[in-house]
């Protein structure tokens, strides 16, 4: 437990140190960091940055930018919590730079994922890490339930592969979901092993993995062995993994995140997810754990934490939601994974996109009242305080309270839905694991960059170490993730194929 509270306290400030780093980029000005239980808003400071190209290209960037957090957290007593700042933010530095070959598109990708996980800044969430707490079972009164004496159900995974020139989504396309949705819909016994309460009165589940993929991307789905969506009737118990190429949305040329909604683009959907008894609305940079074979949610529609919280953007959300003439429960930090029945993911998932382009074209505009000292900063806001790239969540949050009646924090299952790579807790707890931005393994831009060196004709002994089977049951969930990513980079042919052009499959 001390090892445990202590992870967390750096974990968490490892957070908030990207999170302040970000909107030092970006911003460039104003930093306000609000914890989510417990609103304490710290006196901004300015200070005049140059500007992201400039830092990029800057050989001595780690410096400046460490300058100014030593200076930021000169004014911290706790001399320890600083040095150990530091040193994090330096290897942060390092690890982001690396990664995203310095555009500011690829950074702020890069960053917005963060609130995919963002639920990592609940420090209540953390600390209170401890397997068998909080934990969700099927109710028997939930309707949907009554009834049914299935033995047999079927739940379809939703993720949308963009393309980017430098892989990364395919990287973990190949490296974390698809491996680790196909290492438990072929070790079903583990089933058994699971430690929640009501696994075994989950029915038998077939899993399906449905990849919606930009064109480009589609190869590496092919690569996988996934199979064309429309080109196959949906009736075995097989558990599969499908794709279909989609252009996506043509406003996503200026926001992408629309295409997390690709599948509303295929006409085919609709009927299509009724053959589910559940969709799960997910990320690629997340692993599926044996638990997902016994856990259900016992609520018809629940999500994962976010992160994205603010005193402001708290007060200012469900303001829009009134002037939009939508229900507010006043549940914030609501997060992009999503558990629900098919009709009423669908309804959410309309309603999502809706909002979420209300918020990206119209709420965001410096002439609007209340937002002007914001819009002042920049063009897209302030992290957190109102802040254009999460306009997603920000559509989700009105879409989520206004759709789902009664809706409140019990919904919110987020000891079970994008648990952090990192928990050093056993696996066979936790459904869907999620890459998070912290320094500690699992950590994805660890991993992409020793991608990149095999890539470019590197060894790494992990290849050897992680190529047998292993026995996952004893494995802490930031083991299981480890050994499913490298077990698939040694297996899979991952550096052959991405080592071709994105499109050599056509
Ligand atoms: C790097 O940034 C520092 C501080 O802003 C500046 O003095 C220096 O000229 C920059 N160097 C380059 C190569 O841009
Ligand atoms: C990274 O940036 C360089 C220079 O801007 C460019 O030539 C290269 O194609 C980029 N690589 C990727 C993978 O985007
Ligand atoms: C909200 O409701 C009011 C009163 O019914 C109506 O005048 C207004 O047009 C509605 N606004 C929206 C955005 O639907
Ligand atoms: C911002 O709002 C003003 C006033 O309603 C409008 O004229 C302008 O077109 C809006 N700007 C953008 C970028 O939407
Ligand atoms: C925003 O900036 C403009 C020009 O710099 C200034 O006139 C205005 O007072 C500022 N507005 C707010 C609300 O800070
Ligand atoms: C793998 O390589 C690392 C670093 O080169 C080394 O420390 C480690 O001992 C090696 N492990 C095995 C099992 O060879
Ligand atoms: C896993 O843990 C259980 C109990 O904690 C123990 O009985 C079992 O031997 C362990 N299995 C392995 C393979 O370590």
């Amino acid at each position: 437990m001390a090892i445990n509270k202590r992870v967390c306290r750096l974990s968490c400030y490892t957070i908030l140190i990207l999170m302040l780093l970000w909107s030092f980029f970006y911003a460039g000005s104003v930093i306000q960091w609000t914890p989510t239980k417990q609103p304490k808003v710290t006196q901004p400071q300015t200070y005049n940055t140059p500007n992201i190209h400039h830092l990029f290209a800057n050989k001595s960037a780690s410096d400046i930018i460490q300058s100014y957090f030593i200076n930021k957290l000169l004014k911290d007593s706790d001399q320890s919590k600083m040095s150990a700042a530091n040193k994090l933010l330096k290897q942060l530095f390092e690890l982001v730079s690396e990664n995203n070959n310095g555009t500011d598109v690829d950074i702020t990708d890069d960053l917005v994922h963060i609130q995919g996980t963002g639920q990592l800044l609940d420090k209540q969430h953390a600390e209170s890490d401890k397997a068998g707490e909080a934990i969700d079972t099927l109710q028997a009164d939930v309707k949907d339930h009554k009834n049914e004496k299935a033995t047999k159900i079927r739940v379809g995974i939703i993720v949308y592969m963009p393309y980017r020139s430098d892989q990364l989504y395919e990287m973990e396309f190949l490296s974390y979901m698809h491996p680790s949705w196909k290492y438990v819909t072929t070790h079903k016994t583990l089933k058994q092993f699971i430690t929640l309460p009501e696994a075994s009165n989950v029915p038998d589940m077939t899993l399906d993995l449905i990849t919606y993929c930009h064109p480009k991307s589609c190869c590496t789905a092919q690569k996988a062995n996934c199979k064309l969506w429309t080109k196959v009737t949906l009736d075995t118990d097989q558990s599969d993994c499908y794709y279909h190429p989609d252009d996506g949305f043509p406003e996503a040329a200026e926001y992408h995140y629309y295409n997390t909604f690709a599948f509303l683009r295929d006409d085919n959907f609709m009927s299509r997810a009724k053959k589910y008894d559940w969709l799960i609305r997910s990320d690629l940079d997340v692993f599926i754990g044996p638990a997902v074979l016994g856990w259900l949610p016992k609520y018809e529609f629940m999500s994962g934490g976010g992160g994205y919280a603010s005193e402001f953007n708290r007060k200012r959300i469900p303001e829009v939601a009134a002037r939009l003439n939508l229900t507010h429960h006043g549940i914030t930090n609501v997060g992009s994974t999503w558990y629900g029945k098919p009709d009423i993911f669908m309804k959410i998932s309309q309603l999502t996109l809706k909002y979420t382009k209300h918020f990206y074209k119209n709420e965001f505009n410096k002439t609007l009242d209340g937002i002007q000292h914001i819009m002042n900063k920049s063009s897209v806001g302030e992290w957190p305080t109102w802040w254009r790239p999460v306009s997603l969540l920000y559509g989700g949050e009105v879409a989520i309270n206004h759709a789902v009646p009664d809706f409140d924090i019990s919904r919110i299952a987020d000891k079970k839905l994008d648990y952090p790579s990192s928990s050093k807790l056993n696996i066979l707890s936790y459904p869907h694991l999620h890459c998070w931005h912290g320094d500690e393994e699992f950590q994805k831009f660890r991993f992409t960059t020793k991608l990149r060196a095999l890539i470019n004709g590197g060894t790494d002994n992990r290849t050897t170490i992680y190529k047998s089977d292993q026995d996952v049951k004893n494995m802490t969930v930031r083991d299981y993730c480890t050994f499913i990513a490298w077990n698939a980079v040694a297996n899979n042919n991952i550096i052959e194929h991405l080592q071709k052009p994105a499109d050599h499959c056509s």
